[in-house]
This record gives structure tokens, C-alpha cells and sequence, in this order.
């Protein structure tokens, strides 16, 4: 299928529905993606892991129970199991009936729409590139026409690596990670693992690194910022994009710029 959205990269800046319009309904559900739509999000950021039978679902936590009336990992049951839970009442008794969704029924529904940031969970990565979480999310992209309307990101630079191995087109964003980073700054982590972006905590970024990925020619996009005047700030110093899970006021912040 073809994409009727402009190139990811042609955007100036991106505003970004942390698992959906997050803030307003449940995460990571068809309700939440639908109404970052609606509030004119140019993204949506979702979290994917394999079910038990390998299926690629968008689910933030490891466990079930938190966000869902289901206990215990989400990798321990099938995908026809995992759909038949409720991912919405935790969240408001009117969102009661929302499913965990497959990721390619976001991907088929944001296609030609809405872009998407699929944020690989390092509980699914593997040892084995063949079959493996990169491999079927790529070919998702594939099938669903979003080559050029996704950014992949991910904690486990393996995935990033690998993403640009199996589909050197697609766009990966390295998710910073103290621990993994071992002392490397942006430049130095974006070249090793060929990623196009760098994905950071508002609390991580700092100016050392701002000037080390201009200079480079890289970009940024920042997480989580739900305060108007922070908003403000990041876009000022020059973010590229910027999570939020209320992308209504994200909007109207941005578009004042
Ligand atoms: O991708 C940015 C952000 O979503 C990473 O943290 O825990 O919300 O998945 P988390
Ligand atoms: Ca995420």
C-alpha cells in the first residue's frame, strides 16, 4: 500500500503521543492512538513485545497487570489469549472493552495517516537475528507501506544495530541508556550503532552533547515533557521532536513556533 503522508524527514519538528494521547486514555490502546490523531499529533510512539507464539503486541510493561486485567508476563501468553483481555478499564470504566492491540493493526490503521515510533522492549530481543523481534516488525513495516513513516527505536542497541542491517531505509532512534552507553556520548553512540536519531530523557540531555550532535549533524527528540513551559523550552534549544502524553498541548505549543 502507499503512503500518502510527506517523508518523516522533511518534518521540521515532530509531535510526538507518548503511547498515544496517553494523558486522556488508556496507553498504548486503539483509543489512545485515535485521539493523537485526532489532536494532530504528527506521531505516535508505542512499546512492542512478542507474544508466547512470537507476534509482535504493543504493551508497555513486561507484566500484564498493571495495564490490563491480565497477570503475569505478557511473553507467557498467545496472541489470541492476550486479546481477549481488557486494556481499558484499569484506566476509566468508559474505556472498558479496549484490546491490547497486534502491531499491525496499528500499522495498518496509522498508514497514510499518522507516523509511528515503534519502541523495540528489550525484554523481547533475542541472541538469533533470524526470526527474531527486529526481523518481524520490519516486515510489518514492510507490508503495511511505512518504510518512510516510522522511526525504530530501542534500549538494546542490538535491535538498532540489526534494524539497519535487515532494512537500511528504515530510521532508528537510539534510546540513551546510561548503563549501555558505558561513558559513550550521542556522536559516539549514533555512529556505532549507525542510528539516525537520539532519543533522551529530558533529565539526561545536556548542553555538552547538544553542541557534539549539532556540530554532527544529528538530531534529538526528547522524553517526557507534559508542562507547557518545558514544551517551550525544548523547542527553543532546538529538539527535533518531543514525547508527550498530552499531544493537544504539545500541538498548540508547536504550532506557535
Ligand atoms: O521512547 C521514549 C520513552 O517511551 C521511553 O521510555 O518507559 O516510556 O518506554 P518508556
Ligand atoms: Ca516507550
Amino acid at each position: 500500500s502507499s503512503s500518502t503522508l510527506e517523508p518523516l524527514i522533511d518534518k521540521n519538528f515532530l509531535v510526538i503521543a507518548h503511547r498515544g494521547a496517553s494523558k486522556y486514555a488508556p496507553e498504548n490502546t486503539m483509543a489512545a492512538f485515535k485521539l493523537a490523531h485526532k489532536m494532530k499529533a504528527d506521531m505516535i510512539e508505542l512499546d512492542v513485545q512478542l507474544s508466547k507464539d512470537g507476534m509482535p503486541v504493543v504493551f508497555h510493561d513486561a507484566k500484564l497487570d498493571r495495564h490490563s486485567n491480565g497477570k503475569g508476563l505478557v511473553s507467557s501468553f498467545l496472541i489470541d489469549e492476550l486479546h481477549q483481555l481488557d486494556a481499558g478499564n484499569w484506566f476509566s470504566i468508559e474505556h472498558k472493552g479496549e484490546k491490547i492491540p497486534s502491531l499491525e493493526q496499528v500499522l495498518k490503521w496509522a498508514s497514510g495517516k499518522i507516523m509511528v515510533n515503534i519502541e523495540i522492549k528489550k525484554e523481547s530481543v533475542g541472541d538469533l537475528v533470524e526470526g527474531g523481534v527486529e526481523e518481524k516488525v520490519i516486515e510489518l513495516v514492510q507490508k503495511t507501506g511505512m518504510e518512510k513513516n516510522v522511526i525504530i527505536s530501542s534500549f538494546d542497541y542490538r535491535a538498532i544495530e540489526r534494524i539497519k542491517t535487515i532494512e537500511p531505509k528504515v530510521l532508528t532512534g537510539l534510546l540513551y541508556h546510561k548503563k549501555s552507553s558505558s561513558k559513550r556520548g550521542p556522536e559516539k553512540l549514533l555512529r556505532d550503532y549507525r542510528a539516525d536519531y537520539f532519543h533522551c530523557s529530558r533529565s539526561e540531555m545536556n548542553k555538552k552533547w547538544r553542541a557534539q550532535l549539532n556540530e554532527f549533524g544529528k538530531r534529538y527528540l526528547i522524553y517526557t515533557v507534559n508542562k507547557k513551559k518545558q514544551m517551550e523550552k525544548w523547542i527553543e534549544m532546538g529538539a527535533y521532536g518531543i514525547f508527550s502524553d498530552k499531544p493537544d498541548l504539545l500541538r498548540e505549543v508547536a504550532d506557535q513556533y
